[in-house]
């Protein structure tokens, strides 16, 4: 059987969210609300059209042009919405309707609702959800067979109604036909002038036409974000079962509850994770790694056995068994080699650290390409900018670089040079050389002795 459409709503403001960014553009675990809603809608539909009206050009940008956008040009409501895609949908069939912000929904929910609907012949069926704490969502009203009988909003609710604990999640699948010829006609909310979704319920139910629910039966997905609280709940459920899911993988977790993982995130088995660590975005993770604490790792390739700790990583590649850390901060386009160190109080930028060269303390390394075996000692710098320029600087194979050493870039250091310490070095060193630029040293004999007894004296 065909697949359904899907519809779905986000062109509203989200005032709630008292935001410049569109409501469905808020992020929960690094992608937008809206993207996981079109996740789940992709797995159980042929097409998506996505209503779109406050922030379009936003909306549009992210999304690109995957999908077919129909523009609700004024916010008058999600009946409204709905009825400005209805030329674009087919005659029969039927179309799933779905709110940009209900973003936990997942895809055998909606598979299970457009199998029941299927099943009940119905011409609209509602998915519905029970909550304890109901408060701000449509409540389901029956008849006294049970029968659905209509939607109320919170605003509109009589003390007897707002008992009520079953909700309206706002997803729906309905029969075209029938949506086609009675959605058109959705009366205005008297009080709001609005034309809501919910409103065609009782329509479709007086025509005579089969109007069914279906019960998620766990509710927490159905949570709908209107504000940052909101957005905070679900933020934290959907991390929890990204991390539920690596765990159950082979990724041990020291401790879930500060992990925080975005989606699609990858980590292989026996990698431990430790609290505070944060992976974000394309970052893949390779087998039996140690992980944190304290680690934000942005757009980075992890390969296997490497150890990262209290460091801040971007967009750049840690090659297997690497230590990094503590406290270090590797910058976009970097590649740290198999085997290699970076320590405590080292930056890394747009640079290539060769199989097991060492960087381990208090160093900058910019634009360079630092062949294997390379060691450089405490404080050593690459002055890679002039001021006006970045320059490039090259370090082959097997250098030392000595403590405290400037290397004022563009240079290059041939392989197995030897470089003093405290040297300042402005001019090529070739290969095997020793560089030393650094002022003599001269020894007054008895003046220091003199110089703190002065000292005392005074
Ligand atoms: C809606 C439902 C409510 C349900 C709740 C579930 C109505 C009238 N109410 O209420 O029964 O319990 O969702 O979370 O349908 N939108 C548009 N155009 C508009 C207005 C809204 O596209 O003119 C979109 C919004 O971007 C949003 C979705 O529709 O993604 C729902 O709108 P929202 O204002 O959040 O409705 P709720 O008050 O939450
Ligand atoms: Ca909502």
């Amino acid at each position: 059987m065909e697949q359904p459409r899907a519809v779905i709503l986000a062109a509203g403001e989200g005032t709630r969210m008292k935001s410049s960014l569109p409501k469905v553009l808020h992020l929960l675990c690094g992608r937008p609300m809206l993207w996981h809603v079109i996740q789940s809608a992709k797995a159980v539909t042929s097409e998506q059209l996505l209503v779109i009206g406050h922030g379009a050009e936003q909306v549009k940008g992210y999304f690109g042009e995957e999908f077919l956008y129909v523009e609700q040009r004024q916010q008058l409501g999600t009946g409204h919405a709905l009825q400005q895609v209805l030329p674009y949908l087919p005659a029969t069939g039927e179309v799933l309707v779905l709110c940009g912000d209900t973003p936990l929904l997942e895809n055998e929910v909606l598979e299970q609702l457009v199998s029941f609907h299927r099943r009940e012949g119905a011409a609209a069926t509602v998915l519905t959800a029970q909550m304890e704490e109901p408060r701000g969502y449509g409540r389901i009203i029956r008849d006294k067979q049970g029968r659905v009988q209509k939607i109320v909003e919170e605003l509109h609710l009589t003390s007897e109604q707002k008992t009520v604990q079953e909700i309206n999640t706002g997803s729906y699948c309905f029969d075209l036909q029938a949506l086609k010829r009675f959605l058109p006609s959705l009366p205005q909310n008297a009080l709001k002038g609005e034309y809501y979704l919910t409103d065609l319920i009782p329509v479709l139910v007086e025509a005579g036409f089969k109007v069914e629910s279906y019960k998620i039966e766990d509710a927490l997905q159905a949570l709908g974000i209107n504000d940052r609280l909101q957005l905070s709940w679900a933020a934290s459920r959907m991390r929890e079962k990204i991390n539920t899911a690596l765990m159950r993988s082979g990724v041990t977790m020291i401790d879930p509850a500060t992990t925080y993982i975005d989606t699609g995130v990858e980590v292989g088995r026996d990698t431990v994770i430790y609290p505070q660590t944060i992976l974000e975005g394309k970052t893949k993770v390779g087998e039996n790694c140690r992980l944190g604490p304290g680690l934000h790792l942005v757009d980075t390739l992890v390969g296997a056995r490497v150890t990262c700790r209290q460091a801040v990583v971007l967009e750049s590649i840690l090659q297997d068994g690497a230590i990094i850390g503590p406290f270090a901060y590797i910058r976009p386009g970097s590649t740290i080699g198999a085997g290699a160190k970076i320590g405590d109080f080292v930056e890394i930028k747009n640079s290539s650290i060769g199989q097991g060269s060492k960087v381990p303390h208090l160093s900058y390394v910019g634009d360079t390409q630092m062949g294997p075996g390379v060691n450089m000692g405490a404080g050593s710098i690459v002055v890679n900018f002039d001021g006006r320029h970045k320059h490039a600087t090259s370090i082959g194979e097997g250098a030392f670089i000595g403590c405290n050493s400037n290397l004022v870039a563009p240079l290059s250091i041939g392989s197995g040079a030897f470089i003093a310490a405290g040297s300042t070095v402005t001019r090529d060193v070739p290969p095997g050389s020793l560089a030393i630029s650094r002022s003599k040293q001269e020894n007054k004999e008895g003046l220091g002795k003199r110089f703190l007894e002065k000292k005392k004296e005074k």
